[in-house]
């Protein structure tokens, strides 16, 4: 099975991630690349793609790359994210990212949580609309953790498996 893990990572959480998702993948011909480093997407049976969510969405240039997947690219999604696991805020950015690779078939996602650069914080804390936000990211605070990295271990298998069924 070929396998591709392409992440896009600005302070280092989404590359922990992409790590340890390129370390449960069972492949010998598996291969991991920064987005901005990946020529071309062809002839992998799986993609892996992982992005930190910006602003309740899929950052631009993971949107351009997800935007030219071949035609029935089995693709599975990660990201980290300030905002709690499995909360709206996540959740809003994944259904943008399943919205923009039309063209692919999804095998499913994976988030957790990823601390926020103190600069973003103290940003948000200022505005009184982005306070209850903000102080939700501070907690986010030592993510992604060894727990986090276990579950996406976890997840990687299941993906792996249905991607096999497919
Ligand atoms: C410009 C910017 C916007 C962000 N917007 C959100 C957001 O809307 N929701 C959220 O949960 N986290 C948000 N975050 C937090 C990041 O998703 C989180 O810190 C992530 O783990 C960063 O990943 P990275 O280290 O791979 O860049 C934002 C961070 C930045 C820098």
């Amino acid at each position: 099975m070929k396998v591709l893990v392409a992440y896009f990572s600005e302070t280092g959480n989404t590359e922990k991630l992409a790590k340890a998702v390129f370390e449960a993948v069972e492949s010998s011909k598996k291969e991991t690349l920064p987005i901005q480093e990946v020529a071309e997407v062809d002839g992998y049976d799986v993609v892996f793609i992982g992005f930190p969510v910006h602003a309740h969405n899929v950052p631009g240039k993971v949107e351009a790359f997800a935007k030219k997947l071949p035609e029935g690219q089995k693709v599975a999604y990660f990201a980290t994210h300030g905002s709690m696991r499995g909360g709206e805020l996540a959740v809003t950015a994944f259904y943008h990212a399943l919205n923009i690779a039309k063209n692919a078939v999804i095998l499913g996602t994976f988030g957790c949580r990823g601390k926020v650069k103190q600069k973003i914080i103290d940003g948000l804390m200022e505005k009184h609309e982005h306070r209850a936000w903000a102080e939700e990211a501070q907690s986010a605070a030592g993510h992604p953790d060894e727990a986090d990295l276990e579950d996406a271990r976890a997840w990687v298998e299941r993906m792996i498996v249905k991607a096999r069924a497919r």
